[in-house]
């Protein structure tokens, strides 16, 4: 009964996000409805303004069925109370990103918090309440809520986001160019020409992290964690190239240029989000491995302790992946599905050689034929990160009995 009152005097304009975006008004009085029923925006479309009887603002609410309320305007109640009618907005959990405007007699600035839990945008004015200052207003509003998106993902708050927490373990990890010695004492003679070669080789590998990270932003468009970490990981990833490519100019080969525009072309674009982790899992788990069987072959000081660190390197990011790999299998379990698949797929079929992303989507460029030849003279190497990655698997379906691919193939068959 309380609540019903309170909304009765509240003043509320909902926007919807519907084909026809649709403004509401609730409890306002006859004489301050604007003298317009439609807005129209800069983009060309238009708002239709309807009227909602005050207490029947909550059945308008779960009238909108699965449509979010974009923005709504409240009429502010003397003094900092929060109007309980923006409450009763906020209880319903599918209009959590409404942006929320209180509409005074003049406007005033928000206590730091912007009314705590009922993440109140501004207090308005009533001056601006009407032609082209409020078409403006309801258009950023509209605009502001498109951004937020759908992902479930997204936290209430920033530091809640899974990035929060990985970015101290990278900071706190990551090596710093004076571990790797000083490069005027490299000795070539140490160094064998196949050795040469694979370095090379895997200087061009490395060029895949721009279209890489290009393609993280791209897919995870909606979110800002597993985006912002995507910029920490292609960070490191440039690093990778670049410091084999100062290597082997000091022993007097330079790498053209050419090798990085091979693959600067972004790779199409993953259909499920799991999946696509998936598949980088596999290709920094295999990445680790040969880092560290290059590092424990080479008898050169300099260039064992830089495989070293990339091996390291890959193995974070193998272990990173995994986490944002895991969040979204434990959001939606269809996504279990899809990333067994793609393990499956990368995992199963050896015959030729391994697959690595880096070959498989550039054929044009060179390191698609030095990592297979590298695994082909390297046994087991694969087998290693290969069992690491199942282990990853056992933890995101939480079942210690997928030993193999064949017991992958048998998960796939259950969740058909
Ligand atoms: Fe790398
Ligand atoms: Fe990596």
């Amino acid at each position: 009964m309380e609540l019903l009152q309170a909304t009765r005097e509240a003043k509320v304009i909902g926007v919807t996000t519907d084909a026809a975006i649709e403004l509401c008004w609730v409890g306002l009085p006859e004489e301050e409805l604007p003298a317009t029923s439609t807005l129209t925006f800069k983009n060309g479309r238009t708002a239709r303004l309807v009227t909602v009887p005050a207490e029947k603002f909550g059945a308008y609410l779960d009238g909108l069925g699965d449509r979010s309320l974009a923005v709504a305007f409240f009429s502010a109640p003397v003094g900092e109370v929060v109007p309980d009618a923006v409450r009763v907005l906020r209880a319903r959990s599918q209009h959590e990103r409404t942006r929320v405007y209180l509409v005074a007699s003049e406007s005033r600035a928000l206590p730091a918090d912007g009314g705590g839990e009922t993440d109140i945008e501004e207090v308005i004015g009533r001056d601006r309440m009407s032609g082209s200052s409020l078409t403006q207003i309801a258009e950023r509003g509209v605009r502001a809520f498109n951004a937020l998106g759908t992902n479930p993902l997204l936290p209430r708050f920033y530091l809640d986001a899974t990035f929060n927490g990985i970015f101290d373990w990278f900071e706190t990890t990551r090596w710093d160019w004076s571990e790797l010695g000083n490069f005027s004492k490299v000795d070539k003679k140490l160094l064998r020409e196949e050795e040469i070669e694979t370095l090379k080789e895997s200087a061009v590998i490395e060029f895949g992290t721009l279209p890489g990270a290009h393609n993280f932003l791209r897919e995870w468009h909606d979110e800002f964690s597993f985006s912002s970490w995507a910029l920490s990981w292609g960070a490191e990833e440039a690093r990778h190239s670049l410091i084999q490519c100062r290597y082997l100019q000091h022993i007097g080969v330079d790498i053209p240029a050419k090798h990085a525009m091979y693959k600067r072309e972004p790779y199409p674009m993953g259909k499920n989000r799991a999946a696509t982790l998936m598949m980088n899992i596999i290709s920094e788990a295999r990445a680790a491995a040969y880092y560290k069987r290059l590092a424990n072959e080479s008898q050169e000081p300099t260039l064992r302790r830089i495989w070293k660190l990339l091996g390291r390197d890959e193995a974070r990011h193998a272990r990173a992946f995994f986490v944002f790999c895991k969040e979204e299998c434990d959001r939606d379990p269809k996504s279990r599905k899809a990333m067994l698949e793609m393990a499956y797929v990368w995992l199963a079929d050896r015959a030729d050689g391994i697959k690595h992303p880096a070959g498989h989507f550039y054929p044009h460029s060179t390191s698609a034929r030095g990592i297979k030849e590298t695994e082909r003279s390297h046994e087991g190497m694969t087998d290693q990160a290969d069992e690491n990655v199942l282990a990853m698997i056992r933890n995101i379906l939480d079942d210690e009995s997928v030993k193999s691919v064949r017991d992958v193939k048998a998960r796939l068959r259950e969740l058909a």
